[in-house]
């Protein structure tokens, strides 16, 4: 019974530890599928599903060829003042922004 115990402490320690590993492990790197999920049905609820184009403009690859990637991703951080696009710096981190915006210019690149 005691050594029961003992090895439920002992898993319960385990499981501790990998939860902390994970989060830590999360915390420091991208997630890109919850990104794109993103992209698609909090930019899409604006820029339509397929992003052609909505309330707010196409923003398709064709249509932000002309962007710098910077002027991209501060678009994206602090929104454009005076329109409906809102600042996503209260969700985003910069690196998560940086991402977006190479993947709506590049869908393709990893
Ligand atoms: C609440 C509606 C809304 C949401 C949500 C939204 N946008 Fe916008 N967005 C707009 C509007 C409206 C404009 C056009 C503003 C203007 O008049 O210049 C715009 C403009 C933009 C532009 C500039 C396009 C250009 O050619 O000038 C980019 C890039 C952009 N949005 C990206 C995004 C991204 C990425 C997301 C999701 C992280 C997003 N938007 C979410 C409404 C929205």
């Amino acid at each position: 019974m005691q050594a029961g115990t003992a090895l439920g402490t002992g898993k319960a320690l385990l499981t501790i530890a990998a939860f902390l590993a994970t989060t830590a492990f999360a915390a420091e790197t991208l997630d890109p599928d919850a990104l794109r999920r993103l992209v698609q049905q909090d930019c899409g609820s604006c820029h339509g599903l397929t992003l052609k184009g909505g309330l707010g403009p196409d923003i398709r690859p064709e249509a932000l060829g002309h962007f710098d990637r910077e002027v991209l991703t501060g678009v994206i951080l602090d929104g454009i003042p005076d329109t409906a696009m809102p600042p996503w710096r209260p969700l985003l981190t910069e690196e998560e922004a940086e991402w977006i915006a190479r993947y709506l210019q590049d869908p393709e690149a990893r």
